[in-house]
């Protein structure tokens, strides 16, 4: 018929649209400008408007801890509880959400409830938390907007341990939900689940490999070591060693690694009824549609209880696994142990026949089983140092059940941030080192007073780039990741900020005095840290000024002065930039390409692309660069808030040309004459280069670009300077 030949109707479409070879595939290093995409606000189902602390107050507290506490006891058919009691799963829910959080870059962690999404979801190491998520769906159901999944997982690993006997040290909520899964995060670069040769670079000896910057994982889809030791290998002093590298990237000590591990391991159980090979399927992410989302169906006998199949390791730690007790270190310590095999074929250990060892009960309740410690578990007696702590907490069960408590507080919410963040009424008094606490400042400066320290900045020595470089050292160490760093506190003016190459320290002291002879002659009713800030601002007015612009900075004032030993400074130095593209400064031991550092600092200040753009643009024609340097500085009127970075950039007068082998610097000629006119940095040349940049450039570029440059620069730059702003 004819309808037959109507070209939209014939052919067979198998593809729809978003399908097919993609940009990324085509150019695997195309610069991922996706990670300043993200989390759109159009495109939370919450809405813009929505304000989630405001949610969280209405909550009745009570009634919900009391929910969560009848939920542990409360065993469904379709996953029954071990023991009858939920204890044990959702504290391992909770520890793996909180436990990908990293020193480093301050990425992972519980704060975003990533643990829904791929790939968390589906890490071999999170087997089986899918159940638990789903366990507490009701609850999260009943309580809706109101309750994250984030703050809802940790709070439900909170009440887990209440309601099993022990005293927690509280609780924050504040964590508000993603609705997509972070594309920021390196979680490494093997292709292969449990890979690891690409983060030790192919070393294979546990005692001397070291593991690749940030990661705080021993391989790829775990949290964070090998139960059964370094590569399988039941070696425990080998293991001793991955534990301490990877809790301690997560900002652990040795003594709150020990009681993490031991506390944790007083409660649940480990399963390996079975061999995963034979009876486990898919994990949720690759798992058929009738699944929905779930994953590992476990076809050996029940599938559930004494059936559970998860890490492969098989038994309880301790004789009463939904008991806060002693038994932890008193059955590690007192027992010899002797290397088993589970049911599924992992390494564990059991206790020696001599030992007489007391046992535990089965999970379905009906029998008795033999006491289990992985390999990760005997590095806590077979390590010297971690032996020591052990022996200790044996001794003192009080100074470990305390240890316990807050090393679970700073676990469940280091990544939450300043105070400030925390919302609920269990809100622990007691202000923490690692919380990087800032004192509270006692003044409010009237509009006159701003006017009049304004005046003082201006008729002081310093240089507009000057004051821009400080201001910008100061509050950009912020990172959105863990929300730690940032101008408030003037942390810049201690150790170690006051000390790091990327700060210009003499430049900085010098800098740093005249903020403080103005203090001083303000007597003191202004801190340093609003000092700062306010000088930039003084710096960009003028600088627009100079430009013909007339504009107003936006100053939030109410910024504290940190103390020294309100500083932790092996933690601060986790914020010290590999790389700064905005005042163009890469560490030179650093492999990545500076572009793609100034792409990862935008993305940890939460900046959009344009905001990315602009403040490049106007950093360099301020002058703003670390060493003074002329790279990127394309105008002949430094510190004029101009636009001509971008117009340079454009311009087909120039030519452009690398000056070094690995192309990390360039020239820019004359093309008719050959004169030598500029000097750039990749982290110049990207925004030329780069279309999707280059498109953002010639908006600023243009000839009515200018004023919308100078206008979005300002509310990048206030942006920037607020970012920290928790308490306002
Ligand atoms: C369970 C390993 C640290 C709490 C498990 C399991 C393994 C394991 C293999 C069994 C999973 C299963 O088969 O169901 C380790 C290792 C650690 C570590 C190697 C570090 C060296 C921690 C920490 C906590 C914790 C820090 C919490 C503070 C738990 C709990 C369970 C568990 C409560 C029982 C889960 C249940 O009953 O279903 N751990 N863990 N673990 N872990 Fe850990």
């Amino acid at each position: 018929s004819d309808a037959s030949k109507c070209p939209f109707l014939s052919g067979n479409q198998s593809q729809t649209a978003g399908h097919g070879t993609k940009n990324r595939d085509w150019w695997p290093n195309e610069l991922k400008l996706n990670i300043l995409r993200q989390h759109d606000p159009k495109h939370n189902p919450l809405g813009e408007d929505f304000n989630y602390a405001e949610a969280f107050a209405s909550i009745d507290y009570d009634e919900l801890k009391k929910d969560l506490t009848q939920l542990m006891t409360d065993s469904q058919d379709w996953w029954p509880a071990d023991y009858g009691h939920y204890g044990g799963l959702m504290i391992r829910m909770a520890w793996h959400s909180a436990g990908t959080y990293r020193v480093g870059d301050g990425r992972g962690g519980a704060s975003t409830g990533n643990q829904r999404f791929a790939p968390i979801n589906s890490w071999p190491d999170n087997g089986n938390l899918d159940k638990a998520r789903l366990l507490l769906w009701p609850i999260k159901q009943k309580y809706g907007s109101k309750l994250s999944w984030a703050d809802l997982m940790i709070l439900a690993g909170n009440v887990a341990l209440e309601s099993m006997g022990f005293p927690t040290f509280g609780y924050a909520g504040g964590r508000e939900d993603i609705y997509e899964p972070e594309q920021d995060v390196y979680w490494g670069s093997e292709t292969e689940w449990g890979e690891n040769a690409a983060r030790y670079d192919g070393e294979k000896d546990p005692l001397k490999r070291d593991l690749e910057d940030p990661l705080a994982a021993v391989m790829m889809g775990w949290i964070y070591v090998d139960p059964e030791g370094p590569d399988g290998n039941p070696d425990p002093i080998g293991s001793a060693k991955d534990v301490r590298e990877t809790f301690g990237r997560m900002a652990m000590n040795d003594e709150e690694t020990v009681a993490l591990v031991a506390g944790g391991h007083t409660f649940g159980k480990a399963h390996g009824a079975a061999d995963p090979g034979q009876y486990v399927g898919v994990e949720p992410h690759g798992a058929s549609m009738a699944e929905m989302s779930t994953g590992w169906k476990n076809t050996f006998q029940s599938g559930v209880l004494d059936d559970v199949i998860t890490s492969g390791i098989e038994g309880a730690w301790t004789p009463n696994p939904t008991q806060w007790d002693a038994d932890y270190f008193d059955v590690l310590l007192n027992y010899d142990w002797e290397l088993t095999k589970s049911p599924a074929g992992a390494h564990q250990w059991t206790p020696t026949k001599e030992s007489q060892a007391r046992m535990a009960p089965t999970a379905g309740g009906t029998g008795k089983q033999a006491l289990m410690m992985t390999t990760a578990d005997i590095a806590l007696k077979e390590d010297p140092e971690y032996l020591k702590i052990s022996k200790r907490f044996h001794e003192d069960h009080k100074a470990f059940e305390e240890a316990f408590a807050k090393a679970w507080f700073k676990l469940t919410h280091r990544d939450m941030g300043p105070k400030d963040r925390y919302i609920g009424p269990e809100i622990p008094n007691e202000d923490l080192l690692w919380q990087d606490p800032i004192p509270k400042v006692d003044y409010k400066l009237s509009d006159t007073d701003i006017h009049t320290l304004k005046s003082m900045i201006e008729s002081s020595e310093l240089t507009i780039s000057e004051m821009v470089r400080v201001a910008w050292a100061s509050a950009s160490t912020y990172r959105d990741s863990d929300k730690r760093g940032g101008a408030n506190g003037a942390r810049i003016a201690l150790e170690p900020q006051r000390s790091w190459k990327v700060n210009n320290p003499s430049e900085l002291n010098k800098v740093l005095d005249v903020y403080q002879k103005i203090k001083e002659t303000f007597n003191g009713e202004v801190s340093l840290a609003d000092l700062i800030v306010l000088a930039g601002n003084v710096a960009i007015e003028k600088a627009a000024h100079q430009a013909g612009y007339s504009v107003e900075v936006p100053f939030t004032q109410g910024r504290g002065d940190a103390r020294q030993e309100q500083t932790d400074i092996e933690q601060f130095n986790y914020l010290k930039p590999a790389g700064d593209g905005f005042r163009n400064y890469k560490n030179a031991n650093v492999d990545a390409k500076a572009e793609n550092l100034l792409v990862d600092k935008a993305n940890l200040l939460t900046l959009t692309v344009p905001e990315m753009t602009v403040l490049v643009g106007g950093m360099r024609v301020l002058g703003a660069n670390y060493d003074q340097s002329d790279y990127g500085v394309f105008t002949e009127n430094v510190g004029s808030l101009s636009n001509d970075f971008f117009k340079t950039l454009l311009d087909m007068r120039y030519t452009w040309k690398e000056t070094s082998e690995e192309e990390t610097h360039f020239e820019g000629r004359d093309r008719a004459t050959g004169e030598l006119k500029f000097k750039a940095t990749r982290a110049d040349l990207i925004f030329g280069s780069n279309t999707e940049l280059r498109a953002v450039c010639e908006v600023y570029g243009a000839n009515d670009g200018e004023e919308r440059f100078v206008n979005d620069f300002v509310k990048a730059w206030a942006k920037v300077m607020d970012l920290d702003r928790f308490d306002v």
